[in-house]
């Protein structure tokens, strides 16, 4: 009985002691486990366009809370011998891809999410649009745009490229699966919410 009222007087003195602005609630309640989603993907695809603004998206608005998600723009661009980078659909791509970088770089994935899947809506830079729609501030955005090449912006995420046969790609719980990709790409919530499931046998809500 004292011990149990030592813990207690100890706890109530950490309350104290707690820093300013953690709430009780944060340190009580556990963060909610994760499934890791990583999409491979290129600005000026279609597939992918479609891929981010009609089943990614609307799936991450109900489950990113769930979600470790990591974009990485890059797709099937290839390094060159000297250091240059080729896209797909050209350097246009390059350069648009090299935008959402940026907006990855200095954003959470909570707001970069609602900057991309705006502006996959099209094939040019729709930044001005679709950060004013949301209200964010993207100087640092086009600073890294502006001081730095595409090439060195984009070096990062061709080295987080894992081998693939088409974008988007998309890798669950670290894992690309070349069999599932037809399956993820057509019915993600679907899936992502049987993947949750099998991995943490807890089902989600709106899943
Ligand atoms: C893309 O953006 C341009 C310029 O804002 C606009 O004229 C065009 O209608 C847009 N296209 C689509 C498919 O949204
Ligand atoms: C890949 O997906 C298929 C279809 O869902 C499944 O049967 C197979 O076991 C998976 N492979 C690996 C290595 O996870």
């Amino acid at each position: 009985m004292k011990a149990f009222f030592c813990v207690l007087l100890l706890g109530a003195f950490l309350l104290v002691l707690r820093p300013t602005g953690t709430s009780a609630r944060h340190i009580r309640k556990t963060a909610p486990e994760r499934l890791s989603i990583t999409l491979y993907y290129e600005t000026l695809c279609p597939d992918c366009m479609e891929f981010v603004t009609e089943q990614l998206y609307p799936s991450m608005r109900k489950h990113l809370p769930f979600t470790e998600l990591t974009l990485v723009p890059y797709g099937n661009a290839q390094k060159m011998a000297n250091g240059r980078i080729i896209c797909q659909h050209g350097p246009k791509e390059c350069e648009l891809n090299a935008v959402h970088a940026c907006i990855l770089e200095h954003f959470d994935i909570k707001r970069a999410l609602l900057l991309i899947e705006c502006m996959m809506h099209n094939w040019t830079n729709l930044l001005p649009q679709c950060s004013s729609r949301y209200n964010l501030n993207v100087d640092d955005v086009n600073n890294c745009i502006r001081t730095r090449t595409v090439d060195e912006i984009l070096k990062k995420y061709g080295e987080e490229t894992v081998p693939h046969n088409g974008v988007p790609a998309i890798a669950v719980d670290n894992h690309y699966n070349i069999t599932e990709q037809n399956l993820l790409s057509d019915h993600f919530d679907r899936v992502f919410c049987a993947k949750y499931f099998a991995k943490f046998n807890k089902k989600l809500p709106n899943c």
